[in-house]
């Protein structure tokens, strides 16, 4: 077997090699702390490898993204989102029966609680609705306890997924409804997953949602596109507090805390937020890109940079061509669509972004979608999440399935004080 080689005080350790499917390679550690006494060090993970895993894989220099092997490409032109949700979850896309009974678990998910409805008005208008989303996935516990398991292979497990992939949808919604002052509206049995949100979302007792095939199959691609990227910040969130074996529920209103910020799912507000003040104050492009070079000033070009993707994010190349296509079909022009063409172009032919391999990441061209949807900007991130919850659930089943479960405990090294005396506090 491959093995690197350590050398420390004089001793030699050999450090076997573990490789992937795809030829990636990793140093196995385990065994250094005790032969050794030493830890690794890494800021920010940028080089530690913290599973094995085989829901998805990045090849961050070529710009490749596949969910179960299926290049994402494919998956966002062809597939539903619900087979998407089962492919990442169960390994496989589903055959039909296991797609009608997937399907029906979702269906006869999809309501919330009606006490849960009162947890609504206790929030103010002003609430950001991922802090409501957080809140009310973590509440979700309170109500459907019976889908706690340790068995994370069987029915009760299928149920408690279903439950949560077809409930927050439903949060969402309503969380949208209650901002807004409109009374709620159930989902209906017979729309598919897209399709029920939009419902939800726009249907009201004096403007009937009216259905759009294309507009339902924008927001299931943007959804598509966002159900897994390996181990990032908020799904390495769901790992970690799911590793203490705490239930699903809990593990993800974490996840969901986590992709909340603006260096991570946040970025797609940010994104509009920032066109808009380009537009509004008549920002000059070279401008804008000289204060995201300069150091000193607190500017980042949102939606650009990633930490794995030294190449165009995939996600945001078929974003950026689904906009062009759809806006052409609908003739809809949105102003801020141009100033991100504008930025992107600056940036990719500065020397800065050249050097650090800064591209466009999937947040820089999602926002302009979901605004032709008529999503708030407030709600891009709660939007992320949606997508992103079929993920966070596969990653969880499949930190479960291994033997044994580890808990998550990263080390240290400590640098503050050596010790010292408690001094009463007359006498400091
Ligand atoms: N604008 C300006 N400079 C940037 C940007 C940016 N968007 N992104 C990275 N850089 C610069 C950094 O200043 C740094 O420069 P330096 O080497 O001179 O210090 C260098 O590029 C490397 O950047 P880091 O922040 O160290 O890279 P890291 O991998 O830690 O962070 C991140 C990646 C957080 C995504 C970063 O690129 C960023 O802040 N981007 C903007 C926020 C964003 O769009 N986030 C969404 C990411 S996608 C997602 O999570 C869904």
């Amino acid at each position: 077997m491959e093995h690197a080689i350590l050398t420390y005080q004089g001793k030699t350790l050999e450090l076997p090699i573990v490789e992937g499917s795809e030829e990636e390679k990793a140093i196995d550690i385990s065994s250094l702390r005790q032969a050794t006494g030493l830890i690794t060090l890494d800021v920010g993970y940028q080089n530690t490898g913290s599973c094995t895993s085989s829901i998805t894989f990045i090849d961050g220099d070529k710009g490749i993204l596949r969910y179960r092997g299926i290049p994402i490409e494919e998956l966002a032109e062809k597939a539903s989102f619900s087979e998407v949700a089962y492919l990442l979850i169960y390994g496989n896309l589903p055959t039909p029966e296991e797609q009608q009974i997937f399907s029906k678990h979702l269906t006869q998910n999809s309501m919330i609680h009606e006490e849960m409805l009162r947890f609504f008005d206790g929030f103010p208008p002003t609430a950001h609705p991922m802090a409501i989303l957080s809140t009310m996935v973590n509440a979700l516990s309170v109500y459907y306890t019976d889908y706690y398991t340790e068995d994370f292979q069987g029915d009760t497990f299928d149920l408690m997924a279903a439950s949560l992939i077809s409930r927050i949808r439903t949060i969402a919604a309503y969380s949208y409804k209650h901002s807004i002052g409109e009374p709620h509206v159930y989902p209906k049995r017979d729309l598919k997953y897209a399709s029920n949100f939009l419902y939800m979302m726009f249907e009201s007792p004096v403007n009937p949602y009216v259905p759009d095939p294309d507009i339902e199959r924008a927001l299931s691609t943007l959804l598509i596109l966002h159900a897994d990227h390996e181990q990032n910040c908020s799904t390495s969130t769901v790992r970690l507090v799911g590793s203490s074996m705490v239930n699903l529920y809990a593990s993800i209103c974490a996840g969901i805390c986590a992709l909340w910020g603006p260096l991570h799912g946040g970025a797609n507000q940010k994104v509009i937020e920032m066109l808009e003040d380009i537009r509004r104050n008549n920002l000059s492009i070279k401008d804008c890109i000289a204060s995201a070079k300069d150091k000193n000033s607190k500017f980042r070009l949102f939606g650009f940079g990633h930490r794995v993707y030294k190449n165009y994010d995939p996600r945001a190349k078929i974003l950026k061509k689904y906009c062009e296509t759809i806006f052409k079909k609908y003739n809809y022009d949105d102003p801020l669509i141009h100033i991100a063409m504008e930025l992107e172009e600056a940036a990719l032919k500065d020397d800065f972004f050249v050097e650090r391999k800064l591209y466009p990441n999937v947040d820089f061209y999602s926002g302009i979608l979901y605004r032709m949807i008529g999503i708030p900007t407030n709600m891009f991130t709660v939007m992320f999440a949606i997508g992103r919850l079929p993920g966070m659930i596969a990653q969880w089943k499949e930190m479960h399935d291994a033997v044994p479960l580890k808990i998550g405990r990263p080390r240290q090294i400590y640098t503050g004080s050596t010790i010292r005396p408690y001094v009463p506090i007359g006498q400091r």
